[in-house]
């Protein structure tokens, strides 16, 4: 980590509580994560405190406190998607992958997260993996599309 990326930081958005959020924002522009290492620095080197700083980074979904896997999955909870299945789909994803919403699997090769819609409503349920669209899913075709990524 760089120590000047935290006094970066500081610098912009000052270093009160107020400055939690943009501070935030920043720091997962820069590492597409929260990293704790750079949070804990934040906090010895300002006035916000650990509590007040992580009690933002998990309340507000924007914010991700694992990195994103080499392939990122987004998964539609849309009204159609979630009316034709969406749930069937999570099911065998987190089965196939053993991880839950939000978190990246061991090996860094898969990240999942849940989405609004995805804008291709008529192929429900719908996935996206980096920037394919797969539609139309159940848990077979959800093991053949992962396969496509190198899952055994
Ligand atoms: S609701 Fe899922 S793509 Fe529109």
């Amino acid at each position: 980590m760089s120590q000047s990326n935290v006094q970066k930081y500081l610098k912009n958005y000052g270093s009160t509580k107020e400055a939690a959020i943009p501070i935030l924002q920043a720091i997962q522009n820069d590492y597409g994560y929260l990293p704790l290492d750079v949070l804990s620095k934040v906090c010895e080197e300002s006035e916000i405190t650990k509590s007040h700083l992580f009690g933002v980074a998990t309340f507000y979904s924007q914010f991700k406190l694992t990195p994103k896997g080499k392939n990122a999955i987004k998964v539609c909870k849309g009204t159609a998607c979630h009316v034709k299945g969406a749930d069937i789909t999570i099911v065998a994803l987190k089965d196939q992958l053993s991880i839950n919403m939000d978190q990246t699997t061991e090996d860094g090769e898969f990240s999942m997260e849940t989405v609004a819609c995805l804008g291709c409503c008529s192929l429900a349920p719908v996935v996206m993996i980096n920037e394919d669209v797969y539609g139309s899913l159940s848990s077979s075709k959800v093991r053949s599309m992962l396969k496509k990524y190198g899952k055994e």
